[in-house]
């Protein structure tokens, strides 16, 4: 196969029938935020420890085609001593990496973010494909509010998302390129439609100018929806129809598929609204999740940083990834939420 040809066959792998990726690509900072809540401490082993659970749970492989980790946890091993990316790809899941560097305010531009990290990307990035990752994900974050976003903001972030996503593909990987439209706000589900496609537009519109091959990317986008504020709270249907529209006016069908973040939704409503958008038929793209939050929240509640509760934990992840899994075949019910 030439190199295109891979990265055109393990990204249609990340997106096979039925089954999603998790994102447990919390950085520092996040994982922090995460376990403070719960008043676990984060240390190197509790953060090794916790993730050593969720790659370990029983089954996994039946939903999630391949995990997101971080840096750390790319490096890590288990208690046993077998490295965190060998223990997912002998479970036929495909690890990968997030490169990002953060997002960081963006002079001159109040409230809004760009993303870093393209300086020394290219070596990092040979590093990562020799520790086992096969793809790649870089968020941008784009805020709704009062005059934002703004082109400047969007334009920086596309452009380093294009850059990124050329640099993966010569070091062999699949890039997700991620230009996140945050849910914070009081804007209705209209605004989040039209921003996220003026996003995607000049997302793609930079990839095309850095000459990435699309056939070997995934887009992580999130789903249109309601800003967290809004009165007026879109349902799963009304969310399925703007989504849909939306991707279908901005994604060019040659991309092989599309997953969605889940971005601060619940758990179930992630789930229900992903089912909702994958009942859509005749669309080009494979579709499916990559969900940080939604997976991952109640195996974390229930872990709470003892081993005692690490089967109970993983039998949580194991309901969440089958439900999302049903939910992208458009089979989700709350029969299947309410099966153990
Ligand atoms: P959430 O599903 O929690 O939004 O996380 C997904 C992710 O990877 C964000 O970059």
């Amino acid at each position: 196969m030439s190199g295109e040809e891979t990265l055109a066959a393990t990204a249609r792998a990340l997106v096979t029938a039925g089954k999603g990726l998790l994102a447990a690509d919390e950085s520092f900072p996040t994982i922090g935020k995460r376990f403070k809540a719960l008043d676990i401490p984060s240390t190197e082993e509790n953060r090794e420890a916790y993730r050593e659970m969720l790659f370990t749970t029983p089954g996994l492989s039946d939903f999630i085609s391949g995990v997101i980790l971080f840096d750390e946890t790319l490096r890590q091993r288990t208690k046993d001593g077998v490295p965190l990316p060998e223990l997912l790809a002998k479970q036929n899941i495909i690890p990968g990496i997030k490169v990002d560097l953060g997002a960081i305010p963006l002079p001159n531009f109040p409230g809004e973010k760009f993303t870093q990290g393209l300086d020394g990307l290219r070596e990092r990035l040979s590093e990562y494909r020799e520790l086992g990752a096969r793809f790649t994900k870089w968020r941008a974050v784009i805020a709704i509010g009062d005059g934002l976003p703004t082109a400047a903001c969007i334009e920086a972030n596309g452009h380093s998302l294009a850059l990124f996503a050329a640099l993966s593909q010569e070091a062999g990987l699949v890039p997700i390129v991620e230009p996140e439209v945050l849910m914070d706000g009081k804007h209705t589900i209209a605004r989040c439609e039209e921003v996220t496609r003026g996003t995607l537009e000049c997302v793609f519109y930079e990839l095309f100018n850095q000459r990435v091959a699309l056939e070997g990317m995934l887009l992580k986008t999130g789903m249109v929806v309601s800003g967290k504020d809004c009165a007026q709270q879109a349902g799963a249907e009304e969310v399925a129809e703007a989504t849909v529209r939306c991707l279908r006016r901005a994604v060019p069908a040659t991309v092989p598929g599309i997953v969605f973040l889940s971005g601060g939704q619940s758990d179930i409503a992630a789930t229900e609204r992903l089912n909702a958008i994958c009942r859509v038929p005749g669309l080009p793209w494979a579709l499916s999740f990559s969900f940080g939050r939604a997976l991952q929240d109640a195996a974390l509640q229930t872990w709470h940083g003892s081993a005692a509760n690490a089967v109970a934990a993983q039998a949580a992840l194991h309901h969440r990834a089958r439900c999302n899994s049903l939910a992208v075949q458009g089979k989700y019910s709350e029969q299947a939420e309410h099966e153990t």
